[in-house]
Formats: structure tokens, sequence, C-alpha cells
């Protein structure tokens, strides 16, 4: 197992920003940048041993400073939607960013995704990894108190990607931290012929402006039951209000058995090629979204367009919204606590 740095180019400011490429002989080979903790790509076998793109990206930074729609990268302090930017801690009311129509949307403006990281190389006997670490300010696009952010990227010898995720703060805060990799296990084409298992019961139903209603709705009966291995494509485009909304799928899921530690919550199989991928995680959701935004106009490596629906993201998180919803489990951090995730992305054959 080894890792290497590469120059992968320069800030406005002149910040250099650094690419590690984290290898297990003869299985993973995963490349990541400090800008944004981004996940660049993600070389996997297939069946046969024939090594294949599974993660979206691109191979130069400029592409991710002008157009990038998440790719690969870390989200803070809030993934996901907040309902018209806007929650109150403490009595005090916060207004922050409005960059999705009227919501507030993955940390807002700068997020976590577009600043550079500091990074540490590590290794031992059965992984590599990568250290990242961020201090966001006080203030900093308007949420409260200086946050310390550590995540731990480590590749280790069963072919896992494994994500830790800490944080502290020095006052009230709120946070939402996750990954924001789109996937795509055929490696090309796109992804409505994966077959996905999610260990869940319930999703968060959402309004027409994608914010969660409060409800924890059953997915029996619905397009969203993937509680038995099915394939995406089957049902998505099926007549139901709630694929209407997010233009198919783009719902966070509430985990069954979540706060027991680190549990199964998903299992993608992509049936050409044989790859599969399992996810663990500590979180109580996960947002699985389909793609339905990714519309051709953006080109990767090799000229690869990234057409609707060629990548699918498994975000695991706590649920849409909780700022502004008091019933789903809280998503404040206090000074003296700690905040712990950790999401293990883990790849096979079949
Ligand atoms: C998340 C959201 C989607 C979309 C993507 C980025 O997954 O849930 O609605 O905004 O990020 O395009």
């Amino acid at each position: 197992m080894n890792i290497q740095k590469q120059n992968f180019g320069q800030m406005a400011d002149g910040t250099q920003v650094d690419i590690y490429t984290l290898t297990r002989d003869n299985g993973l080979k995963i490349k990541i940048t400090n800008y944004g903790g981004t996940i660049v790509s993600i070389l996997a076998p297939d069946r046969n041993g024939i090594f294949g793109q599974v993660a979206l990206g691109f191979d130069n930074l400029k592409q991710y400073l002008e157009q990038s729609p998440y790719f690969g990268c870390l989200i803070g302090r809030y993934a996901n939607r907040i309902a018209q930017g806007k929650f109150t801690l403490n009595g005090v009311e916060y207004t922050l960013a409005q960059n999705d129509v009227d919501r507030h949307l993955h940390g807002g403006l700068v997020g976590f995704d577009k600043v550079v990281w500091q990074a540490e190389e590590l290794s031992g006997d059965d992984h590599v990894g990568l250290l990242l670490t961020y201090q966001s300010v006080d203030g900093e696009e308007n949420y409260p108190g200086t946050l310390d952010v550590t995540v731990v990227y480590t590749l280790t010898d069963d072919n896992e990607l494994k994500i830790d995720y800490t944080a502290t703060t020095n006052a009230d805060t709120v946070l939402n931290l996750t990954n924001h990799t789109y996937f795509n296990l055929a490696g090309s084409g796109d992804i409505l012929g994966h077959k996905l298992h999610l260990n869940a019961d319930r999703f968060t139903s959402v309004d027409a402006t994608l914010i969660p209603t409060g409800e924890l709705h059953s997915v029996k009966g619905t397009p969203l039951d993937f509680t038995k291995p099915t394939v995406i494509g089957n049902r998505i485009e099926q007549d139901d209000e709630q694929l209407k909304i997010a233009g198919g799928y783009d719902h966070n899921w509430v985990l069954n058995g979540s706060g027991d530690g680190l549990t199964l919550a998903a299992i993608v199989s992509e049936p050409s090629t044989g790859r599969v991928m399992d996810v663990y995680t500590t979180e109580p959701g996960i947002q699985f979204y389909s793609g339905n935004f990714l519309d051709g106009t953006l080109t990767g490596p090799g000229g690869v367009v990234f057409n609707k629906r060629t990548g699918f993201c498994l975000e695991t998180q706590h649920f849409p919204d909780s700022p502004n919803k008091p019933e789903f489990p809280t998503t404040v951090l206090k000074p003296g606590e700690v905040y712990k995730q950790i999401t293990v992305y883990q790849f096979s054959v079949k």
C-alpha cells in the first residue's frame, strides 16, 4: 500500500493545491485533493480484474473551481437543505446564504467543498490515509462558533474507503458533514441498471421545495422502497409525487438501527461488471441522489460526458433541515462535545 503526493494547481491567491494517490496493490486506487477534500478518482477492479473509473470527477483543478456539481467533495457546515436559509439557536436567528432558490444548500457560497484543507499523509501496514484539517471561523457563511474539523480518509487492505469525521466548536453551532461522491460502478453509461438495497423502512418526505415535511413516511408501496435489492431504473419514471418533485430520487432515507454504531446503510451492485459497494455509517440518514441535475453540459477526462443519471450519490448524513425540525435527531454541537461520524464504502465483486 502506498500514498503519493503531486501538485494539482493553485488557488487565485497562490495557495498550492495537491493531489494524493492512495494505492492498494491489486486493489483500489483513489485520488484525493486537499481542495474541498475532494475524491477525484476511484479505480476499482471488476469481476475479471479489469479496472474502471467508478467515481465522477475532473482531472484538473480549474474545472473543480469553475463548474463542479459537488463531485466527490466534503460538504459542510451543513450538508443538504435548510429552509429559507434561516434557523434559530438559543433564541438568535441566523440567516445563511440562499444558494439553491430560496434554500441554503451544502454550506452556502463557500462551503467546505471550496476551501483548501491542511493535509498530512498517513501510512501503516494495512492502510494508507490522508488526514485533512480545516478551521471554519466564527461567522463564516454566517454560522456561529469557530469550528475545528478533521476528516481522515483511509484506504484499507479490505478495499474499504473509510471516512472519519471529527469536529469541535467554541460556541453552540449546527453541523452536518458528508461526502458527495457520485459513483458509477459500471465505469460508464448511466446508473439505471444498478441494483440498490437501502436498509431503511422510512424516508423523510418532502414538500414541493425539497424541504422535509417532518413526516417519517413508510417506503411501503412507494417507488422509494429499496428494502429488497431493486434496479434503480425500474420505477424512477413512475407517476409518483415524491419522484416528480425531485425529478427522480433525491431524498433522505431514515436508516434502520441507527444509533447502534457503524451499521449497514446500503448495498449497490452492478450486474454487468459484478462490482459491489457496501456502505456502512454511524449517521441516522442517507441521501440517495440519482444524478438528476446532470445534463450533459459537463465533460471529464477523455471527453466523458456527464449526462443525466450517469452517477448516483449516497450521502450519509443527519436529516435535511434539522435545525428547523426539533423532532429530528439534533445537529447542534456545543463546546466540550466532540462531533463524530464514520462512513465506510467497501468495494468487492460477485
Ligand atoms: C445533493 C442534493 C441535490 C443536488 C446535489 C448537487 O445531492 O440533494 O438536490 O443539489 O446535491 O447537484
